[in-house]
C-alpha cells in the first residue's frame, strides 16, 4: 500500500540525542500543516477516517502507539515506539491510531491545510469509493 516507516537521522550525543526531518527530504511531501496529539489516556484510540488528498507523516515523539492502515483490501499495523521513526501514510488510506501509552506524544505532518471536506469518516463509504476507483 506504499505506506512505510522512514528512519530519521540520529545524531547521538552524550548530552542527549537529536533527530530531524526536512520538507521534501525525509518527509516525502511539501508540509502544509503540523499538529500533535497529547494527553491521550493510556489505551485510548483516535483517527478512524481516511483523507482524500492529505498525505501524512507521523512520529511518536514520546511513548508508543499503533497505526492501523487499510487500503480497502489489506490491513497493516505499524507500531511506533521510537522518536527516530516516521510513518509515511499516502492519501486514500483508512487509518486508526490505537493503544496509546500513557504520556505518549504523536507529532503529525500533513500535505494539506485542515479541511473538513478532506475527511471520509464512514468506512462503508470509504470501501465504496475504493471499489469505484474514486479514491
Ligand atoms: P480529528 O482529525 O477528527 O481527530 P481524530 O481523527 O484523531 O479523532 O480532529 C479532531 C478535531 O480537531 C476536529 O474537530 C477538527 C479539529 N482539527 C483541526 O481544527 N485542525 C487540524 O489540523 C486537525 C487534525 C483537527
Amino acid at each position: 500500500m506504499n505506506a512505510r516507516i522512514i528512519q530519521l537521522p540520529r545524531i547521538l550525543d552524550a548530552r542527549g540525542n537529536l533527530s530531524f526531518a526536512e520538507n521534501l527530504n525525509q518527509i516525502p511531501f511539501e508540509i502544509k500543516r503540523t499538529y500533535w496529539l497529547y494527553d491521550v489516556p493510556g489505551g485510548e484510540g483516535r483517527g478512524g477516517h481516511a483523507y482524500r488528498e492529505n498525505e501524512e507523516f507521523v512520529i511518536a515523539l514520546s511513548g508508543s502507539f499503533d497505526v492501523v492502515l487499510d487500503d480497502g483490501t489489506q490491513k497493516q499495523t505499524f507500531q511506533l515506539n521510537r522518536s527516530y521513526y516516521g510513518l509515511y501514510i499516502p492519501k486514500g488510506i483508512w487509518r486508526e491510531m490505537v493503544n496509546f501509552s500513557t504520556n505518549s506524544l504523536a507529532l503529525e505532518f500533513g500535505s494539506t491545510p485542515y479541511s473538513q471536506e478532506e475527511y471520509i469518516r464512514d468506512y462503508e463509504e470509504f470501501l465504496k469509493l475504493k471499489r469505484d476507483g474514486k479514491l
